[in-house]
């Protein structure tokens, strides 16, 4: 493992079919976790593979993997924001990285990729939804230029209880010309 200083030398690259065991299994990390993620039920292997077909058949939502000597250190999608045509240039970031590979700098560089693709494929902006008590993600936003546009109070349903959501943005810089 390399030291946070000199950063670990990740690969980046699109997500293949082959890779649904090793993303399944660092989103079921976070899953089993709690509190960081909306979701609480496992994802199956069948799901984790529907869910790359669809990335790998839609170039503008694409899932992006972090290599490092072989090991799957984590990943980031660009999901569909919201279907009116009027919104098709933002797009929903989701990123989960492998609990041995966290505060190693995967994360920060997860986020310069995908805002680096974001920029490829034309978004405006990007947004993430981020339960208020994850501070490892609010963190990772502040570290890497997103701004917290707001609080939805009481709004993920989370084992019988309600909490807040901060709403977080990225402003994609339009290509240079
Ligand atoms: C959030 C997450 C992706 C961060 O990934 P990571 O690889 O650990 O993040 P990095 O090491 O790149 O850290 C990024 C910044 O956040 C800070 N940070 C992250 N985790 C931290 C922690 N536990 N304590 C202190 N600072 C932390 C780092 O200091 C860093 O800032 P810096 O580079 O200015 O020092 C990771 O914790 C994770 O996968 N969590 C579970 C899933 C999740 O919450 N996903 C987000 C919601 S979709």
């Amino acid at each position: 493992m390399a030291t946070p200083a000199a950063g670990p030398r990740l690969t980046f690259r699109p997500a293949r079919d082959e890779d649904a065991p090793g993303l399944r299994e660092i989103f079921n990390e976070a899953v089993q976790e709690g509190r960081v993620t909306f979701e609480t039920e496992p994802r199956s292997l069948e799901e984790q593979r529907r869910l790359l077909a669809g990335a790998s058949q839609d170039p503008r939502h694409p899932i992006l993997v972090a290599e490092l000597r072989g090991w799957t250190a984590g990943w980031i999608a660009i999901e569909r924001y919201d279907r009116r045509p009027q919104l098709d240039d933002v797009g929903e970031v989701s990123v989960f990285v492998r609990r041995e590979f966290r505060n190693y700098g995967v994360g920060r560089q997860l986020m310069r990729a995908v805002q680096n693709e974001a920029q490829r494929l034309g978004y405006r902006k990007l947004v993430g939804h981020v339960l208020a008590d994850n501070y490892d993600s609010l963190r990772l936003c502040r570290a890497t230029g997103w701004r917290e546009a707001g609080r939805h109070e009481r709004h993920a349903r989370r084992e019988g209880r309600l909490l807040d959501v901060i709403v977080v943005e990225y402003m994609v810089a339009a290509p240079a010309s």
